[in-house]
């Protein structure tokens, strides 16, 4: 199957030789394109690309007229809790009303609230429920993405949650990773015990999920209240024991020491980074871990912002993802959040295009498949309505601009 696009207005991200495996510090703001272009799929890969003068004739099966629209790589969104069985939208209110994230979780809400409803719901409807929120952020131009478990916080509710998400892989049509997160929340049971759910996820969780192939990282919330540091290091040389690589969230609320830790356990990633200061920053320039920041979860908490400039003028990588959850953030939608990195986080469009796309990919490992447009890449792709500029995308806010995604 051949599939070409003639009459790009402006074709996005495209990269010819070596290219690069993330980009970092002033680079980030360079995304190569090619204006009035073609792009030639072939079998799901990505043959060749150029400008109109270079189009090759009668080579397709299928042909796209993309006359004032723009191509670019699919989204490639590395943090979300896509799986869950029902919304918080009561929460939403108590915290209108005054109640932090915070307050709601140690009244037994939050995460254990999700927990409560998924532990109550077959996997069927579990999966049905999945599949259309997968197949709604795919319209949105998602075309990767990592999903978690972290609402069963029991071993039965885990493996539904990691099952579902294999399904997900094997259904969804674009690339899924899982990440194991046991270690979301204590379980209510083990308020008392924490040690006991700690064996628990180690002794008991670990080996089923690494057994079957469940997970491709390890994720914990390393946080205040949450898990600390001591615990989050026993569970990620547990989870490397076992193949998992970290990939974890840390220093959402507070300065809890996780971007170190995550540093120092080589993660791929270390995500939310809400509080981050220079210890942070120096840490991160020692290491090849990814700053992942999730800035809808501070938009829809109200909380401050990432510092994503001090990172990026510190010469580091960023990348960016929505945490789409039924607590901080009830949106995958990848235009909304580059609307907020531009306008909250001062990234330029090309600076929050390059972290939703290539370092997003990185961040996933997919560095060599997705997140450009590059010769022998998966042709996923995003093509948009018509749009006056790359810009537009997010100074349009809430209008979808996304035609369709091509996966
Ligand atoms: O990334 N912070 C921890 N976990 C999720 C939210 C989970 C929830 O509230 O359900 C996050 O924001
Ligand atoms: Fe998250």
């Amino acid at each position: 199957m051949r599939l070409l696009i003639s009459n790009i207005k402006q074709l996005h991200g495209v990269e010819t030789g070596e290219g690069r495996s993330r980009a970092a510090g002033k680079d980030m703001a360079v995304l190569p394109s090619v204006e009035n272009a073609w792009v030639l799929a072939e079998n799901g890969l990505i043959h060749s690309f150029g400008d109109m003068a270079s189009m090759p004739e009668n080579q397709a099966d299928e042909y796209i007229d993309a006359s004032g629209k723009m191509v670019l790589p699919a989204w490639c969104d590395s943090h979300t809790h896509l799986v869950f069985a029902a919304p918080r939208d009561g929460e939403f209110v108590d915290r209108i009303k005054g109640l932090s994230y915070e307050e709601v979780a140690r009244r037994g809400g939050g995460i254990l609230n999700s927990a409560r409803r998924l532990n109550e719901m077959d996997e069927s409807e579990l999966y049905d429920q999945s599949l259309e929120r997968l197949h709604r952020v795919m319209a949105q131009g998602t075309g990767a993405i990592e999903i978690k478990s972290g609402y069963g916080l029991c071993q039965e509710g885990e493996l539904k949650m990691l099952r579902v998400i294999r399904k997900l892989k094997e259904n969804g049509g674009i690339p899924v990773k899982a990440s194991f997160l046991a270690a979301h929340a204590y379980p209510v049971e083990y308020k008392q015990d924490k040690e006991g759910y700690i064996k628990l996820i180690i002794e008991k969780m670990m080996p089923v999920v690494a057994g079957e192939g469940l997970a491709d990282y390890i994720d914990v919330f390393c946080e205040e209240g949450f898990f600390g540091i001591p615990e989050t290091e026993r569970l990620l040389e547990a989870g490397y024991k076992f193949g998992l690589k970290p990939k974890i969230h840390a220093n959402q609320l507070h300065f809890s020491g996780g971007v170190q830790v995550g540093v120092k356990h080589n993660a791929l990633s270390v995500d939310h980074l809400e509080c981050v200061a220079e210890a942070e920053i120096e840490s991160l320039k020692t290491s090849t871990t990814m700053p992942t920041l999730l800035p809808g979860a501070a938009f829809f908490l109200g909380m401050h912002y990432q510092p994503a400039r001090k990172i990026i003028d510190a010469g580091l990588p960023v990348s960016l993802a929505t945490d789409y959850n039924p607590g901080s953030c009830p949106s995958g939608n990848i235009s909304l959040l580059l609307t907020i990195a531009c306008t909250q986080l001062k990234m330029t469009p090309e600076e929050a295009v390059n972290a939703v796309t290539l370092n997003g990919a990185a961040a996933m490992e997919l560095e060599h498949q997705m997140g450009t447009i590059k010769v022998g890449k998966r042709a996923n792709l995003i093509l948009t309505k018509k749009i006056p500029s790359l810009a537009y995308l997010p100074y349009d806010y809430g209008n979808n601009n996304i035609e369709r995604l091509i996966f």
